[in-house]
């Protein structure tokens, strides 16, 4: 009998049918995981789940008794309780890599699009506003090139960014990570900072950390104080390493000139969240990896890990190696 697949919200086309050839596979969008109960009777016999973002809790395992492996079609995996998966033996992967320069320049795009307030510019030619031949300093941005770039969280994809930052647009580069970054002191010249000290010295404040339970809510009310009131803020980490609330409140406030986020607290954002009516406020909705390519080499990346897992080998993106261990 074929092996059952569960494929959740994002596989690309060209990988379901890869997938298909060989599996039962089935695909799910936008479910609500606790009521579905197809979804639920399908998961009771899958081997595999592939997609983005599928909650992965304990009470979603007690649902999935035959599940080998899950595999995030995404570098974050924030939406796995790793401790309830390795309870019960279920490996999980992830796609790093294969993101990287893609999400570095989506943040350096929304960044570059604050500071230039191209958004806002956009509309403004648009809605047939540009009457006078050269416009007025009320409409003028700021320079993004020689400032001060400071990086929360300085993986692959914080590398990237600095990258861009230091050989395009010659800026000074700060970051603030768990461990001080060598490699990326010698290339860009970026300089280790305490959070304090890096939230006051930027001109641009990005944040790429990953979400855990110390990352959580690291950005709020304080930090928004210790910025600049030049400062723009960069978000294009996951929504809840900030405090919604608190950045509204800051930009209300003009304790930070702009900011420019493609994650947001709740995903899809709802359309009377005030960040909606700010003009200062660049957003996207979710899109750092999501270009053609990218996507459908997260994807196939995504289907080796589960094809690695099914088959019994160590998947090539396991997230906690221990799980392998434990299987003997
Ligand atoms: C995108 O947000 C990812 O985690 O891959």
């Amino acid at each position: 009998m074929r092996k059952k697949i569960l494929a959740y919200n994002r596989v690309e086309k060209p990988v379901l049918e890869r997938l298909q050839k060989k599996y039962d596979v089935q695909f799910f969008k936008n479910v609500d995981t606790n009521t579905d109960t197809e979804f639920l009777d399908f998961l009771q016999e899958a081997e595999g789940a592939i997609g983005l973002e599928l909650p992965v809790d304990r009470q979603l395992l007690e649902h999935a008794p035959n599940l080998k492996i899950i595999s995030n079609v995404s570098v974050g995996y924030n939406n796995l309780d790793l401790d309830a998966l390795k309870e019960k033996n279920v490996m999980a992967t992830n796609t790093p890599g294969v993101l990287t320069n893609t999400v570095a320049d989506t943040a350096f795009g929304i960044l570059v699009a604050a500071a230039r307030r191209i958004p806002e510019l956009d509309y403004y030619v648009k809605e047939g506003k540009w009457d006078v031949e050269a416009v007025g300093p009320e409409l003028f941005g700021t320079n993004v090139h020689h400032k001060t770039l400071g990086i929360i969280g300085m993986g692959r994809i914080g590398n990237a960014i600095a990258q861009r930052g230091h050989f395009g647009f010659d800026m000074d580069i700060l970051y603030h990570s768990r461990s001080s970054k060598p490699e990326a002191e010698k290339q860009f010249n970026a300089k280790y900072c305490n959070l304090d000290k890096l939230l006051e010295a930027s001109d641009f404040v990005c944040m790429i950390t990953p979400l855990t339970k110390q990352t959580e809510g690291m950005i709020g009310k304080e930090e928004f104080k210790r910025m600049k009131k030049s400062a723009i803020f960069v978000n294009a980490s996951r929504g809840k390493t900030v405090v919604e609330e608190d950045l509204i409140e800051a930009l209300k406030q003009g304790e930070i000139a702009a900011a420019a986020l493609d994650v947001f607290e709740q995903e899809p954002i709802d359309s009377d969240n005030p960040l909606l009516q700010m003009s200062n406020v660049v957003t996207t909705p979710h899109i750092g990896s999501s270009t053609v390519e990218t996507e459908l080499k997260m994807s196939e990346l995504a289907a080796d890990n589960l094809e690695a897992g099914l088959n019994g080998e160590k998947p090539p993106n396991l997230i906690d190696a221990s799980v392998w261990d434990n299987k003997g």
